[in-house]
């Protein structure tokens, strides 16, 4: 028997029809939902996410303000940008597209966004409130990853889950995430010893190493029926690929997300969500009780 094909794609095409639905809601409120995206430097990646992000947001009826900056962007003029955004009443959500160039501070820079602003649910205000299990705005790749779960009837409690990644983007929130529906959590990294003894003790495996010559997850490391997440992208030949060796992962799992069409969609959606949510929280309509 083979596994099934976790279809992110169509999971996010439903969010977003929610989404749509919600700001429609909202302009008929008054509130016109509005983000703003920060892009210092060149990197092409980084840049073709951005444009791909404000794409989104025009496809669901959010506004952007596009800032992209040169490499030489100061800290100081960083700083300024985002005190300007955040006491901007049209912008309801910032992002700071990462990595920064190597000059600038990116914990400070992030730490500086208001954190009813913060989309990526990055600032240290947003991060103790996820650990306590009380944030509103969270990470958008653990959230999309959640959201795959929900709508697959995939259960966490009492599973056993292996997060390969400790990165405050995707393993540090979906520990916490997980946590809170009672899954039982282990976090790997590049200095773990036997990664492979830990899939194989795992329901779960949730892999984001985006590095395929350092890392591939192949089917003898995982148990039967499992259930395998691909938050890794590496480019090969101009083809990119996740972390999974998916032919013959999806023979042995019960569900594998592929790459492209698993996570990577879900975590743009996940974005339009929570800048709605931003934008609901600047006119009061939400409570993370
Ligand atoms: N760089 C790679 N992924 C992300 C993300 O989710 N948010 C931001 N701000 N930068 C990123």
């Amino acid at each position: 028997m083979t596994g099934q094909k976790i279809d992110g794609t169509t999971v996010a095409n439903s969010v977003k029809d929610l989404v749509r639905a919600s700001v429609a809601e909202l302009k008929k409120e008054g509130v016109e939902p509005c983000l703003a995206t920060i892009l210092v430097g060149d990197n092409p990646a980084s840049s073709s996410y951005v444009t791909s992000k404000q794409k989104d947001c025009a496809d669901v009826g959010i506004a952007t303000k596009d800032h992209r900056l040169p490499q030489e962007f100061t800290q100081l003029e960083l700083d300024s940008l985002i005190n300007l955004l955040n006491n901007d009443k049209t912008v309801h959500g910032i992002l700071v597209q990462l990595p920064l160039p190597k000059l600038l501070d990116e914990f400070s820079t992030i730490s500086r966004i208001s954190p009813i602003k913060d989309v990526d649910g990055l600032t240290p205000y947003n991060v103790g409130l996820l650990a306590s299990g009380r944030a509103i705005l969270k990470p958008c790749t653990p959230l999309g990853i959640m959201e795959l779960f929900d709508y697959y009837n995939i259960g966490l409690s009492g599973k056993n889950v292996i997060i390969i990644n400790r990165s405050n983007l995707v393993g540090k929130p979906l520990y916490h995430l997980l946590l809170e529906k009672n899954a039982t959590v282990t976090t790997c990294h590049s200095k773990t010893k036997n990664i492979k003894d830990q899939c194989l003790n795992a329901d779960i495996v949730v892999t984001a190493v985006g590095d395929r010559t350092r890392f591939i997850l192949t089917a003898d490391m995982i148990r039967e029926d499992a259930v395998v997440i691909d938050v890794g992208t590496s480019r090969i030949n101009d083809k990119i690929v996740g972390d999974v060796d998916y032919e013959n992962v999806i023979k042995k799992a019960s569900y594998v997300t592929p790459v492209p069409g698993g996570v990577g969609p879900m975590t743009r959606a996940m974005l339009l969500k929570n800048t709605v949510t931003a934008a609901s929280i600047s006119k009061g309509f939400v409570t993370n009780r």
